[in-house]
């Protein structure tokens, strides 16, 4: 039995898929939820400054005195993963392997989508872990930047008139593909599930990362012997690196009710915290 928090972080809302799955699969359980608000997104940016702020984002969460880190983000899991996994001193969660799984084991006909950031999609490692499962399964991989920023500015509502052509921009190729399974391989993009799918139809399986994330985590958890035992009453608090409002007000919408206790924090420099072990 442990009591201590389950830390999530993203850089932004988009963990908030894993949250709250996490919370409603584990009630439970205190939660620590960190956004780099402040940074987002992440997706647009190289694989030396993604490295340096994900230490930084797990470095805050381990000051949390968290049990464990969920990486509640593509990017970061693609990019970074390996070296997190690798530095941190509790169990480490990322998105890439439970989505891919869940993908593998959802397919009937073995055509499977990819929709991620360009980090995520250029790193290759969602279709690297699908073919790792299943040589034979043909991948379709597909970058869609604009999905962050309509998300993080609470473009998230069955016909909205920005998100609404962006969903049709980007997927149009992909709905001409036959895949019968799409991997929301951000963690940003169920929060345009509805839209995702009003495009598609329902005879595309949509898999969240988040959501793969969180159920991961549940089991590493009960592997490890680290739950708290609790099965109700726990609670979140948030910490955000932009200002607490714009945060609070779009993950109300997702989360369905009130977000209270988020506090606005400043956490440069802090790479320079040992993660716990030696890289
Ligand atoms: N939620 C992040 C992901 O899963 C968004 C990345 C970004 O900030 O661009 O990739």
């Amino acid at each position: 039995m442990d009591p201590r928090p389950i830390g999530v972080f993203d850089s932004g809302l988009g963990g908030l898929t894993a949250l709250r799955e996490l919370h409603a699969l584990l009630p439970g359980e205190e939660l620590v939820y960190f956004g780099d608000t402040g940074r987002v997104p992440y997706g647009s940016r190289g694989e030396e400054v993604i490295t340096r702020y994900a230490r930084e984002d797990a470095a805050f969460l381990l000051e949390q005195g968290v049990k464990a880190v969920v990486c509640a983000c593509g990017t970061v899991s693609s990019v970074a993963g390996e070296a997190l996994r690798r530095e941190t001193h509790c169990p480490f969660v990322e998105v890439v392997g439970p989505a891919a799984r869940a993908a593998a084991a959802a397919t009937r006909n073995g055509r499977i989508g990819v929709i991620a950031t360009a980090a995520t999609t250029r790193s290759g490692k969602f279709p690297a872990a699908l073919a790792a499962m299943d040589p034979g399964l043909q991948v379709y991989s597909l970058a869609c930047p604009l999905f962050v920023p309509l998300v993080e500015n609470g473009h998230i509502a069955p016909g909205d008139p920005l998100a609404v052509p962006a969903v049709e921009y980007y997927l149009r190729d992909l709905g001409e593909r036959d895949i019968d399974t799409l991997i929301l391989g951000c963690t940003h993009y169920p929060l345009l599930a509805p839209l995702i799918r009003d495009f598609l139809g329902e005879g595309v399986t949509l898999v969240s990362s988040g959501r793969e994330a969180a159920l991961a985590a549940g089991d590493t958890l009960r592997e490890e012997g680290l739950l708290s035992g609790r099965q109700t009453g726990g609670s979140c608090r948030y910490f955000v690196t932009d200002s607490a409002g714009s945060f609070s007000s779009v993950a109300e919408v997702f989360l369905g009710e009130p977000v209270t206790h988020v506090t606005p924090v400043d956490i440069s420099g802090l790479e320079k915290l040992k993660l716990g072990k030696e890289a």
